[in-house]
Formats: C-alpha cells, sequence, structure tokens
C-alpha cells in the first residue's frame, strides 16, 4: 500500500486522459494510491488506459464541450464511486496556423467551445457537487499561451487566457466556500500537441512524467498555480508586461516567435486530423 492511500487517498476525475499529459497525471496518481476517473472524447482509449492503471481505475466516454454530459458523468461518478475530491479539467486541442485568418472557422469555434467552455462547463458543474460539502478542488490545465499572446496559436491563446481569468475568478467568488481552485500554466510539453512545430534555445521542452509531477504535487498540496518551467514562466511574464513592441522583439530574439509559425510540412498532421473529428 502507497503512502497516499487510507484516509488521503483521494477520487480524482481527468478530462481528456486517454493521452498525453492528462494521461501521465493519472498515471504518477494512480501510482500514489488515488483512485482514477479517465474520460476523454475517445472513449475506447480512456478505457484501454484506465484498465492498464489499475488500482481501481475505470475509463469513460465525454466530450466536454456538452454540458449535460458532463453533469451527468460527474453524477455517474458520485453515485458509483463516492463523492470526487478532484476535477482536473484537462481536454485541449492546439491547432496550429499561420494567422488567425487561415484558420478553419470551425476550428476557431471548437478550440473555444473545447479549451474554454469545455473547462467551464466541468468547473461549473463540479462546484455544485462539491460546494455543499464544501470541501473538493477542481484543476484547470490553461498554459503559458494563457498569459502572453503565441503567433500561431491566436484562437488556443485565447481559450486559455480565458481558461486563467475563469479559474483567478472562481476563486474569489468562493473564497469562503471551502474549495481549492488550481490554475495550470504549462510551457511546451512533449505531446502530440507539439508535433512538427519549432524549437526556441531558451524555451526547454518537458516530458508528460516531469509536467504531470507538478499537477500532482498541487494536487496534494492544494496549490493554487501551477507553472512549469520556471524559465519559460518568467519569459512569458516578461513578454506580457514588455511594451508590445519590445514583447515582439525578445520573442523573436529567443526565436520563440517561430515555435508554432514555422511548422515542419508534414509533420503535424497526424496530430491536426486527429483534432478535426
Ligand atoms: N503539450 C503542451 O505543450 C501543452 C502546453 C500547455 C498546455 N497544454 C494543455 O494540456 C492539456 C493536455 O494537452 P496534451 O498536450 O496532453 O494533449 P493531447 O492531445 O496529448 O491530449 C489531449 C486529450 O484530450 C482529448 N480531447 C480532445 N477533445 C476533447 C473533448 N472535446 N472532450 C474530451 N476529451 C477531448 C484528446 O482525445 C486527447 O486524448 C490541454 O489542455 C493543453 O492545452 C499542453
Amino acid at each position: 500500500m502507497s503512502q497516499s492511500q487510507g484516509n488521503t487517498s483521494k477520487t480524482i476525475v481527468i478530462t481528456g486522459s486517454g493521452r498525453g499529459i492528462g494521461l501521465a497525471t493519472a498515471t504518477i496518481l494512480a501510482s500514489r494510491g488515488h483512485r482514477l476517473i479517465m474520460s476523454d472524447i475517445d472513449a475506447e482509449l480512456a478505457s484501454q488506459e484506465a484498465e492498464k492503471l489499475g488500482n481501481g481505475a475505470a475509463g469513460f466516454g465525454l466530450d466536454v464541450t456538452d454540458r449535460d454530459a458532463f453533469k451527468e458523468h460527474l453524477e455517474m461518478v458520485e453515485s458509483e464511486f463516492g463523492p470526487i475530491d478532484v476535477l482536473v479539467n484537462n481536454a485541449g486541442i492546439a491547432p496550429a496556423c499561420p494567422n488567425i485568418l487561415e484558420q478553419d472557422p470551425a476550428m476557431t469555434d471548437r478550440t473555444i467551445e473545447i479549451n474554454l467552455k469545455g473547462v467551464m462547463n466541468g468547473t461549473i458543474e463540479a462546484i455544485r457537487l462539491m460546494a455543499p460539502r464544501r470541501r473538493g478542488q477542481v484543476v484547470n490545465i490553461a498554459s503559458l499561451a494563457g498569459i502572453t499572446g503565441v503567433a500561431g496559436l491566436a484562437a488556443y491563446s485565447a481559450s486559455k487566457f480565458g481558461v486563467v481569468g475563469f479559474t483567478e475568478s472562481v476563486r474569489m467568488e468562493f473564497e469562503d466556500s471551502g474549495l481549492k481552485f488550481t490554475c495550470v500554466m504549462p510551457g511546451p510539453v512533449a505531446t502530440g500537441m507539439m508535433d512538427g512545430t519549432s524549437s526556441s534555445p531558451v524555451v526547454s521542452m518537458l516530458q508528460p512524467a516531469e509536467m504531470a509531477a507538478g499537477i500532482a504535487a498541487a494536487i496534494e498540496s492544494g496549490k493554487p498555480r501551477v507553472s512549469l518551467p520556471l524559465s519559460s514562466y518568467v519569459l512569458s511574464r516578461l513578454i506580457s508586461i514588455l511594451p508590445p513592441a519590445f514583447g515582439i522583439k525578445l520573442g523573436k530574439w529567443t526565436k520563440i516567435d517561430r515555435i508554432y509559425t514555422r511548422i515542419t510540412p508534414g509533420a503535424r498532421d497526424d496530430y491536426e486530423q486527429r483534432i478535426s473529428r
């Protein structure tokens, strides 16, 4: 039995946890004795990965854009597995495009629907369940693109600014509720989301397990904000507070302006196809 079992074992729901950061986070938390409820738009993948995880983990299909389905999912989890201690709103997509005019408008809308409205759906329905018992944590996965603009990711960045603002606001609204709200702002993490992108000499790419370790630590401590790696956080904050002309120059000088605008031809096709389905 791991250290976290017994009184400290939590029931944790993670959306979009069939792969990537969500799966890595579920893996770490399950290994520490928590019960994981994994959901993904790809139901089969979520079930397969939950089965591999063991420790009572269960996988389900859920499209986070469907508010009623999200509500039903959380209610089903509570009736089958008991009170939800933590909801991690992790599902997200990042369609890359040289500029917003070239993006299919349906994909622009889909980005906001999944990344922002999906997070809002989950947060609102989780608060409804958690507030009466004055206990629970909502962890929303934003991005460093939620504190500074990113060329090639305008809609994504808009959605993540939304997640940061929404999470910071509900934390204020529910200050005395006993609930905890955590806003996670990762830098680049080596998942399908980074396929074919360019690198910058000053931005290091984390492995999913490294990012997941930070999220797991915030779940166990209740920390309100997490951003990794620190160097990328500092650079993003700096660019966001500099006058725009200097910020753009700094972005060019550090080559971070090209991460999502110089895509290796063909290298991102699988990812872009997957998220457009
Ligand atoms: N990888 C990065 O560099 C990075 C950086 C900052 C933030 N993030 C954020 O981390 C989160 C996870 O990203 P990732 O890199 O692991 O991506 P990923 O593509 O590996 O995993 C995302 C998962 O979300 C699922 N999903 C997509 N649409 C969904 C929907 N409508 N309903 C339910 N599930 C859905 C996908 O099927 C997939 O399994 C996202 O919110 C992303 O924006 C990632």
